[in-house]
């Protein structure tokens, strides 16, 4: 067993996603949470900046006692998780892997959709990961670059999203996939759009979900799951304006945030 916090951080909202499951499936485990809020977006980032902006993130997490960490980013997770892994001695799971496993597992035509950040589509990774499993999937990608600003002010359930988001999808739509990777973290606060553009056929693949089950499954095997809840369970950190961030956050996880929420100077980790 292992009390210790375990660090999650994403450019803004989207590892929410990996939060909000998290305590579903581990609710005795006390999370410190990082969103980037002053320096969304990443995916139309250089790969120098991303590999920057994370390394920061990753120092002020280490400056709690966490276990592990969780780069619940898509695009951190393709461009940067590869060249920092090294850097750590601490575990840190990122969101690709569950995700691809999850989407390899569930489709039958063989005929996989992926939508990320452009950083992470044009990382190629999805298509690299999926290949390794089976290479006689095709893979379909599109980046979605419109998709973050629109969550990260709270336009998700709106029909801005709902006409953006038939652009991005129509090509897939035209390839018939069976499985659609939500690639970048911020995305399955769309899902109910996405889900009404894509039709009950196409299985939705939430990569912070999978990554949360994952995470389960590896503090399991570990023997490192808490028992039990620090004072403050759940601290969340931005590095921009904290209210604006504990109104959407708030809504999306269902319980407010209000006064859970901090903001510190990230340039400065
Ligand atoms: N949630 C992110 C991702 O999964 C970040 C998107 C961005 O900052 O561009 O890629």
């Amino acid at each position: 067993m292992d009390n210790r916090y375990i660090g999650v951080f994403d450019s803004g909202l989207g590892g929410l996603t990996t939060v909000k499951e998290l305590k579903k499936v581990l609710p005795n485990e006390n999370i410190v949470y990082f969103g980037d809020t002053g320096r969304v977006p990443y995916g139309t980032r250089s790969e120098e900046t991303i590999v920057k902006y994370v390394i920061d993130d990753i120092n002020f997490l280490m400056s709690y006692d966490i276990k592990m960490i969780i780069i619940a980013c898509g695009t951190a997770s393709t461009v940067a998780l590869p060249i920092v892994k090294n850097m750590y001695e601490i575990p840190m799971v990122g969101v690709v892997e569950a995700s691809v496993n999850k989407a390899v597992s569930t489709t039958k035509s063989k005929k996989i959709g992926v939508i990320g950040t452009s950083g992470s589509i044009n990382s190629g990774k999805y298509l690299q990961k999926i290949k390794e499993a089976d290479r006689d999937i095709n893979v379909y990608s599109n980046a979605c670059p419109l998709f973050v600003p629109i969550v990260e002010n709270g336009y998700a359930d709106t029909e801005v999203a709902k006409m953006v988001a038939q652009d991005y999808l129509n090509p897939l739509i035209e390839k018939n996939i069976d499985t659609l990777i939500l690639g970048c973290t911020h995305y399955p606060i769309l899902k109910n759009t996405i889900k009404s553009i894509m039709g009950d056929g196409v299985e939705l693949v939430d990569s912070g979900a999978e990554t949360a089950k994952y995470v389960s499954e590896f503090l399991t095997d570990n023997d490192m799951l808490a028992t039990a809840r620090q004072d403050k369970q759940y601290m969340y950190f931005v590095s921009d304006n904290a209210s604006n961030f504990s109104k959407i956050a708030g809504v999306f996880l269902g319980e407010s945030i209000d006064g859970l929420v901090e903001k510190i100077d990230i340039e400065n980790y």
